[in-house]
């Protein structure tokens, strides 16, 4: 499997240049500018947002790296998806416009990185955080069959206050367990490079 990465309603892919005015609608709503740091919401800061996706290799290690959520009926990009590689795991986060939540296309991109991130990164584990608050995300991580592995005490900021998080995990049985209500066959890869339960440390 490679990029892009197609669902039945999406394009998970690379962004372009020619992004920036999606994105320009996306970074108006706080929620989502909130939850993208790395973009500052202005032309220039998307802009150099672009550039600096661009400049990344796919997946490299211990980058921010993102994938824009294209919609295949119109070609809009309603979001990002990003996935931090860290040895064989994972860090997952996503981010839709205010005009495309509560439509299931953040649980379809989010099933497909995880379908990528398993069988063809090889990764063990992915991990998400979100604050407690965010109920949207965490109910997404439970949708998607992550386990609340704990929580973090004021491990996050939200407008100038810290804030308790909830971190979520899924590893790679969990995951073809979770994925027979999402998509296709596990591939090979992960049973040979991923450890069973019975060597994983407790
Ligand atoms: C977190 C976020 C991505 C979740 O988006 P979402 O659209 O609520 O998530 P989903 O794709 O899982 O959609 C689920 C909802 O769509 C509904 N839905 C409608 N049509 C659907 C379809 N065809 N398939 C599946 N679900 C559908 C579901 O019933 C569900 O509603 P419910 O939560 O009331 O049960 C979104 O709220 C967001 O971008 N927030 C701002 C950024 C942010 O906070 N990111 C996280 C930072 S940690």
């Amino acid at each position: 499997m490679s990029l892009p990465i197609e669902t039945e309603r999406l394009v998970l892919r690379r962004f372009t240049l020619e992004d920036a005015c999606d994105l320009r609608a996306l970074v108006a709503d706080v929620s989502f500018s909130r939850a993208v740091p790395e973009m500052e919401p202005t032309g220039l800061g998307i802009l150099r947002y672009i550039e600096r996706q661009l400049a990344y290799q796919a997946f490299e290690p211990e980058r921010v790296f993102d994938l824009a959520i294209e919609r295949r009926a119109d070609h809009l990009v309603i979001g990002l998806l990003t996935l931090v590689r860290r040895d064989q795991a994972g860090a997952i986060g996503w981010a839709l416009g205010v005009d495309f939540r509560q439509r299931g296309y953040a649980a379809e991109a989010a099933a497909a990185m995880l379908d990528y991130g398993f069988a063809s990164l090889g990764l063990c584990r992915v991990e998400a955080e979100t604050s407690v608050h965010n109920e949207p995300s965490w109910r997404l991580m439970e949708h998607l069959g992550m386990r609340r592995e704990g929580r973090l005490r004021e491990a996050t900021v939200e407008d100038g206050k810290p804030l308790d998080s909830y971190l979520y995990t899924i590893r790679t049985e969990e995951w073809r367990a979770a994925r027979l209500c999402h998509a296709a066959p596990v591939t090979p890869k992960e049973e040979e490079e991923c450890p069973s339960d019975d060597s994983m440390p407790a």
